[in-house]
């Protein structure tokens, strides 16, 4: 795997402080974008930066995924999301994150055999999941059985364990990964689990395990597999966003692959981050519920005595169009077509839609729909029940949380992530 490296730059910037001038390398990536090298700031001027919620901080060179926030450009490893969505499967997504490239016919067949022959989980490891409660969340299970897994992995211990050994590891989680969601589920309904099947493919095999019952098999449609299927793709990587970051600083400390997933599960839950796709469909289905008037949503997010927004909407660096939401909604609207449905809740985000984009609140903070705003009614239309959209989310976006945990493991230049802070709490005071 080749370490990523930033284009040779000679050009730099002075910083003055308190009559010091420092002299800061600028880091000019491979499209041009521009970073001042501070990691000298501290220890030659006694400052260090200050930059809430690191909305002008890059933590880390990466060369998996390219965002161009102002022109809803999204590429993985270089090929843009369009194509990918449009030509290959969620394996070969994974495939191409993890190990830097689409697989050719043959390690494409391997790898899915790996995958195949990885979905069963331990035994004992089925037994967790009666002594969870059926009201757990499935994020909430899926986090605790992640990290679970290094129990059965005791080899991660080795540090002498070498990246062969590694990436069969990273295949069997990614294997296990939609039989322990699908368990989730299960239990919370309080159904039998079902086993996966050696003749399904990676999403089919997932749709089987949730909807088939011991009585009857769920019958696989093409239709509903190639929405699935897209849906993952468009979620497997998002360069530095709050879970991967999560991975990568948990990851930082060298703690092993499974406990840096579950904590990016666990940072994938909250609703401004992939839980928003769940708080989307409860927006929905409330306005539907109250007559379908979009407008009074439209004006509470414009509120700001009131802490609510228009959930599915906005985004940290897309300030024109988030590709993946345009690619969704397609499919969203090809799928529901397909299947005959007719969703009152598409409705009414089609005219939240509308009326957002006309509205200068949102045109002046340049808020868009983003990948969750279309996204749960497809989940929907498939039969996902709600509290399972973010565990969607997270199957998603595994294959780019494991690129970048390797990635960072790969990078010769291993630091531990230890943000500074600005201390503003009582001064020195006796007792
Ligand atoms: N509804 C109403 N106002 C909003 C919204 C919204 N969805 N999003 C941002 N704003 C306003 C915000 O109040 C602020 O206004 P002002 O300048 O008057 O104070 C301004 O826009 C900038 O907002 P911000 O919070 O500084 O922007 P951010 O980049 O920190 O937050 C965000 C990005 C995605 C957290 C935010 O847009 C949001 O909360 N959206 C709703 C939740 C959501 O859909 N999250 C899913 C994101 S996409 C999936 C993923 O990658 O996680």
């Amino acid at each position: 795997m080749n370490t990523p490296k930033s284009k040779q730059s000679i050009e730099t910037a002075k910083v003055i402080i308190g009559g010091q001038t420092l002299s800061c390398p600028i880091i000019t990536g491979i499209e041009n974008e521009k970073a001042l090298d501070i990691s000298e700031l501290r220890s030659k001027t006694g400052f260090v930066t200050y930059d809430e919620g690191y909305s002008n901080t890059a933590s880390c060179l990466s060369g998996i995924t390219y965002i161009d926030g102002e022109n809803g450009i999204l590429r993985y490893r270089g090929i843009p999301i369009e194509e990918l969505a449009q030509k290959r499967t969620f394996v070969e997504v994974a495939h191409l994150l993890i190990f830097g490239h689409l697989p050719s016919e043959s390690e494409r067949s391997d790898f899915s055999k790996l995958l195949t022959s990885n979905c069963m989980i331990h035994d004992n490891m089925v037994k967790l999941f009666d002594s969870l409660p059926s009201s757990s969340h499935p994020m909430a299970t899926l986090s605790a059985m992640v990290v679970t897994l290094s129990a059965y992995y005791p080899e991660l211990a080795n540090p002498e364990m070498d990246m062969g050994q590694m990436n069969k590891i990273i295949a069997e989680l990614l294997a296990k990964i939609r039989t322990l969601a699908a368990y989730s589920y299960k239990k919370s309904i309080g159904e039998p689990i079902i086993y996966p099947k050696r003749k399904y493919k990676y999403v089919e095999n997932f749709l089987h395990m949730m909807f088939s019952t011991p009585v009857d098999e769920y019958p696989i449609d093409q239709e509903v597999v190639d929405a699935l299927e897209k849906i993952l793709i468009l979620h497997a990587d998002h360069e530095q966003n709050c879970s991967t970051s999560t991975v990568r600083l948990v990851g930082s400390s060298q703690a092993n692959l499974f406990a840096s997933i579950s904590a990016g599960i666990c940072a994938l839950w909250g609703p401004l981050h992939g839980g928003a796709n769940q708080a989307v469909i409860e927006m929905l289905e409330s306005i539907v519920r109250e007559g379908g008037d979009a407008t009074k949503v439209i004006e509470k997010a414009k509120d700001k005595s009131s802490s609510f927004r228009l959930m599915g909407f906005g985004h940290r660096i897309y300030k024109n169009f988030d590709p993946r939401a345009n690619i969704i909604k397609e499919i969203c609207d090809k799928l529901l077509a397909k299947l005959g449905i007719n969703d009152p809740c598409l409705e009414v985000a089609k005219q939240i839609e509308e009326a957002a984009l006309k509205d200068d609140y949102f045109i002046q903070r340049k808020l868009y729909p983003n990948v969750d705003f279309y996204s749960g009614i497809i989940l929907r239309a498939i039969g996902i029940p709600t509290n399972m959209f973010t565990v969607i989310f997270a199957m998603g976006r595994l294959p780019g949380w494991i690129a970048h945990w390797k990635e960072q493991c790969e990078s010769p230049k291993k630091k531990i992530g230890r943000p500074r802070q600005i201390y503003v709490g009582a001064p020195l005071t006796h007792i």
